[in-house]
Formats: C-alpha cells, structure tokens, sequence
C-alpha cells in the first residue's frame, strides 16, 4: 500500500504540511485547541443542524430557518414575535452597523432576508401566509436604538399542492446557503441556471435586476467603483472602526457573541484557514488588507456581477422587498450549485455621502453605471462556481431571539 495516497493518508499528510508550515514560521501551534481541523463546531453553530427540530408544521418551525438568513455583517438584527397563527418581526435597532449603515437600510434588507425564509418554509409545515409589510422611510436613529416592527405574518392552513415544490426545494438548501467570499471558477454560468435565476426575479415587482458579465461594456466599471469604495472605506475611520467592531476573530469570541464576521467564514483555502486559526488574531490593518486585495483580485475573476435596485433607497417597504429577493436568489442559486458573495461597498459609500453631507459622487456614478437614476442599486453581488465551498456563520440561539407574548416597544 505503500505510496498510495488513501484519504486518510492524504489528509494526515495535508496536516503535516500545515503543522510543519508553522513550525518553520517559529509560531508556537496550538492547532487543536483552536479548532484548525475542525469546523463550525460548537453551540454558535448548532441552529444550523437543529434547523428542522422545532414542532414541525408550527409558527416556530419558520422563525427557525428565518434565523439562518443572510443579514448585514451576520449581526442578525432581527426579533420575532410568535403567536398562533401569527408571527410579528421586529427590528432589534441596537444591533446596528453605526455608521457603515446609518440610515439601517441594510438592517431592512436583513430582515427582507429572514422573511422570504419564512415565506419559503410555510408550504412544508403546512401553511398559506399573508405577509404584511409597514410602511415607513429609513431614518438614521435618534437614541440606542429599540424594538420596531416591520411585518407581520398571517399563517393559514394550507395542504400540500404541486405548485409548493419548487418553495420545497429552496426549503431543503436553507441550511446550506452560506455566504461564499472564495475564489470563484474561470467557467461560465450555464445559460440555462442563470435564466432561471434572472425568472425567478419576476415575482419580485418592486425590484430591479441588473448584471454584468465579464467583457461587458460596464463591467469594468462594477469593478472599478467596487474597489474604490472599498478603499474609501477602510480611510474612513469611523465606518472601518464600526464594521471591525463586529468581527469575531478568536472561537472564544464566536462561541461569546454567536454572531459577526468569523475566519471561517473570511473564504480561504482550507489549507491556509488551518494555519490561520493557529496564529495570532489578526489585526484590523490586516484584514482590511485582505479585503481589499480580495476585492482586486476576486470581483473582476468572477463570470458575473449584479445589482438589485429599487425605486426609493430608502423605502422601508421596498428594502424590505429588495432583502427578500437576495435571499430568494441565493437560495435558488445554492440549488444550482451557484456561489454568492454580496459585495455592498459602493452602495455602502453612497449612504456614507448622505449622512455626512458630502457630495454625491457615488450616487453619481452608480446612476451613469446603471444609465438611469430613476433606480438606485441598494444591494450588489458577485456570482460564480466556487473552488472551494463556503462554511456557515454562527447564529444566535432561537430562544433569544423570539417571544410568545406582545413585546413592549
Ligand atoms: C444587506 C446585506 C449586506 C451584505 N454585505 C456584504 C458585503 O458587502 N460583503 C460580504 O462579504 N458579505 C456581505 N453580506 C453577507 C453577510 O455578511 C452574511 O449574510 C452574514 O455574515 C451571514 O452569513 P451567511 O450568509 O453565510 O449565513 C451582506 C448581507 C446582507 C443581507
């Protein structure tokens, strides 16, 4: 047997390499301890597997896969109040982005997010819903921030019929939609999958969607501005100083908080996420120079680029739509075996210019970009087949984050 390279082999080999990598680079390894071979371990990580154990075919069962949504910087800034035939959610406004999201229009598309995940679970426990959602203008937040209602589910009973398999098969990939900040495959999007990605976006009205393959007038453009927004960013202190504040870069502090940006969720190389996790945390100069070289590197590699625009950046309603229908997209995409990384500097910039005051530049440039300024792009992507897949994030346990009697707002 000698000289074949069986799994096992192969992979005690891998940890060797690492092991000896470290070594070298005179790092005293801990590896074990700070979990380098193993992954999303741990209760910060458990909703993603008990994701089906509340009652089935109850309210619960949906607040459940409404918790594994995507949302802004993973701070999941999202409350549920869960009655009988009835879910409420809720706005958790403390749990904000300061001034990376000032108007907490991304907080919105969050919640869009953790919504469309509940209309997606309803046929399989058995419900028909009525969704509702409040009207209202963001607004950057005058105090701490409180509980604030944006929607309400009416839940029905509704048999199975044909029609719910397709919301069937989003259902399933729930618990496998993660956020892939990878490397992406040279390879095209196969015409068919995105055709039925560009369809699938017919069901949400109030939104646009726009793409930009590589080659394509413009795309360069996408890039540029992706960039340079990136970089006007990290030079702003204070929206750098509010995004980093989220990050959980320790297992202490992932298994603490359970929510933010983590290592294993940065897209590395298995290999070099290993050797990560057994050195120091790394500073915030640090990470920003890996997004930013990430940003470079990976937006003008991947097959194509998008947006999502609504008519009112700042309508309630609309934003809430917008989030609905990234997390559709994602879910359906997950299904083809498509990767998706959201990548919202340039609109995060654009908010950055209102609050403060500056001129609109970036408003500018995204209305020449999508040549019309009667749409305004609240939610930008890259898309494309992942070299290496995506792991989950940690979520709050679904204890905190519902109650069964009318909250006091
Ligand atoms: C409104 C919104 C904005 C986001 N912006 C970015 C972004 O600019 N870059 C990025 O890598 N991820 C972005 N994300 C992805 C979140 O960070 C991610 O959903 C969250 O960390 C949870 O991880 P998961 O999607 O893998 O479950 C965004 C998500 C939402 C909903």
């Amino acid at each position: 047997m000698s000289g074949t390279k069986t799994p096992s082999r192969r992979k005690f080999l891998q940890g060797a390499a690492i092991v000896s990598i470290v070594v070298a680079g005179g790092v005293v390894y801990r590896g074990v301890d700070r979990g380098a071979f193993t992954n999303s371990q741990g209760p910060a990580y458990e909703p993603w597997k008990e994701w089906r154990s509340a009652q089935q075919g109850t309210p619960l069962a949906l607040v459940q896969s409404a918790i594994l949504a995507a949302n802004p910087h993973n701070t999941q800034p999202w409350m549920f109040l869960v009655g009988e035939d009835s879910i409420e959610v809720y706005a958790d406004e403390q749990r904000n982005l300061g001034s990376f999201d000032p108007y907490l229009r991304e907080m919105h598309l969050g919640l869009g997010c953790a919504i469309e995940n509940m209309l997606v679970a309803a046929p399989s426990h058995g419900f028909g819903v009525a969704l509702s959602v409040d009207r209202g203008i963001l607004e950057p937040l005058k105090g701490p921030g409180e509980l604030r209602r944006v929607a309400s589910l009416d839940l029905v009973p509704n048999p199975p019929r044909l029609t719910d398999l397709y919301a069937r098969d989003l259902y399933s990939v729930i618990p496998k939609r993660h956020t892939n900040r990878g490397s992406y495959r040279a390879r095209d999007i196969d015409p068919a999958a995105l055709e039925r990605l560009l369809l699938a976006m017919d069901n949400f009205g109030e939104v646009r969607l726009d793409i930009w393959k590589r080659g394509e007038e413009q795309r360069e453009v996408f890039d540029r501005l992706t960039l340079e927004a990136t970089e006007q960013i990290i030079a702003d202190k204070e929206m750098a100083h509010d995004s980093d504040a989220w990050f959980r870069f320790t297992p202490e502090k992932v298994q603490q908080f359970r929510d933010g940006p983590t290592l294993e969720a940065a897209g590395m190389n298995p290999a070099l996420l290993a050797i990560a996790k057994m050195l120091p945390p790394v500073s915030a100069e640090q990470s920003h120079a890996v997004w930013l070289a990430n940003t470079r590197d990976r937006v003008p590699a991947s097959p194509i680029v998008g947006t999502l625009s609504v008519r009112d950046l700042y309508d309630c309603q609309q934003t809430i739509e917008a989030g609905r229908a990234w997390q559709h997209m994602h879910l359906l995409a997950t299904t083809l075996g498509i990767a998706m990384q959201p990548i919202n500097q340039a609109i995060e910039v654009v908010d950055r210019e209102g609050r403060v005051g500056n001129e609109p530049h970036m408003t500018g440039k995204l209305a020449q970009l999508l040549a019309t300024d009667q749409w305004r792009p609240t939610f930008a992507f890259r898309m494309g087949y992942p070299v290496f897949a995506a792991l989950p994030s940690p979520r709050r346990a679904l204890d905190d984050v519902f109650r069964e009697t009318r909250l006091e707002t």
